[in-house]
């Protein structure tokens, strides 16, 4: 499993929800790989402390602003210190990726395409999901962040027992609406104690929605999912692909000319939105890339998607399988976005935005969990 970064404990603590302590001098600081330079740029010739930050392709900065306690011993220099790191500690943390995802979530465009979206997200989807039928028909499931119901006819296809859950209000309402009758409950992944262990056959978290909350969420939400399931029980969930294409997205992306059209009111529509898009995607991106981190086997990272409106978990293939059998979960099968096939460790799978991923629990006095299809 990659190692969860060396997060202070103050970060653990309000990721938790508890309140970080007021004493930030005693907090270490985090390894973010970026050197250090002075908060003060007049201060920089005199202190020394002038190197830019590291400059890393695609990742646009990971400044690390000190005052140099050295040269400003002081109260202005020490509270200016506490500030600064604040700053850090806040900018590092789950809570500003929350935030900044969930206000994602809750923006007009995603309200509307969630709540409008219907279908498979991709092939890998379908044959993701076609692989877990036969197993989990007419058998209790819980579909995780569930957005506006686009799954839910879905997996609705495979058992009445259904229940979903999303942790944004706006979106439940947009799928209690969508699909009247149908359990939908707010909830964030990252605690489900209103659900018993054992309970469910099947637990889906699809769109890549996990890879939205950091990484000690993600393996609180794994945990969650390994504890509600029944023994023998499957997950799959979809996670974006560290070597994948949109890893290695940026601003060009929204750098194009209009798409030609017969349809002159189509040509003013696409030129509105090239003309918008471009200085949202560029304010987006240079906001969110102070984010930005690469670990041993996954990263935080700015995502394109929502115009660089979402800062999201990326992983490794063999990093995430490694993750899920430090939980006891044994990895089944896991399909790439662009087909219905199975993608293997070794392959090339530099062309796969994103994976599905189905795990299964051990069965009861079982220690070695069994592939889809192949259990007595
Ligand atoms: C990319 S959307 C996917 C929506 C839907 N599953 C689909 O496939 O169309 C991600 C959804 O996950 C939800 N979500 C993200 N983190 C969550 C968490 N910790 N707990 C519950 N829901 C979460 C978001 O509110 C959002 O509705």
């Amino acid at each position: 499993m990659p190692a969860v970064p060396d997060v202070p404990l103050a970060l653990q603590e309000s990721d938790a929800g508890g309140t970080p302590p007021l004493r930030l001098k005693q907090v270490p600081r985090i390894p973010c790989g970026a050197r250090r330079s002075c908060l003060f740029p007049a201060c920089r010739p005199v202190c020394g402390n002038v190197q830019k930050p590291e400059s890393r392709p695609g990742i646009l900065t990971a400044c690390r602003p000190v005052i140099c306690p050295a040269k400003h011993a002081g109260g202005t220099a020490a509270l200016w210190s506490n500030v600064a790191h604040l700053h850090e500690v806040v900018m590092a943390s789950g809570t500003a990726q929350d935030r900044i995802n969930q206000h994602a979530w809750r923006s007009w465009g995603a309200r509307r395409w969630f709540g409008t979206a219907s279908d498979w997200t991709d092939p890998g989807e379908a044959a993701a999901i076609a692989s877990v039928a036969d197993e989990v028909r007419g058998q209790p499931i819980l579909d995780v962040g569930v957005g506006g119901g686009r799954t839910v006819a879905l997996l609705r296809a495979l058992s009445d027992d259904y229940t979903a859950v999303d942790y944004m209000p706006e979106m439940v309402e947009i799928c209690q609406r969508n699909h009247p009758g149908v359990r939908v409950m707010q909830m964030d992944a990252r605690n489900m104690s209103r659900f018993a262990d054992n309970s469910f056959a099947l637990v889906m978290f699809s769109f890549n929605g996990i890879d939205a909350v950091d990484y000690a969420g993600r393996v609180a939400i794994l945990r969650e999912f390994a504890r509600v399931l029944r023994p023998g029980g499957l997950m799959l969930f979809s996670t974006h692909n560290m070597r994948g294409p949109s890893y290695r997205e940026n601003l060009s992306r929204f750098v194009r000319l209009p798409h030609l059209s017969a349809n002159p009111v189509a040509v003013g529509i696409d030129t509105a939105r090239v003309i918008c898009n471009l200085p949202i995607a560029t304010f987006n991106y240079l906001r969110h890339s102070r984010l930005n981190r690469e670990f041993d086997g996954y990263a935080i990272r700015v995502c394109a998607a929502h115009k660089f409106g979402i800062v999201i978990v990326y992983t490794e293939f063999a990093a995430q399988k490694r993750a899920l059998a430090e939980l006891g979960l044994h990895t089944d099968v896991v399909f790439g976005n662009l087909n219905g096939e199975p993608v293997r460790e070794g392959q090339d799978l530099h062309d796969v935005y994103w994976f599905h991923f189905i795990a299964r629990k051990a069965a009861a006095g079982d220690s070695s969990p069994v592939a889809p299809g192949t259990r007595p």
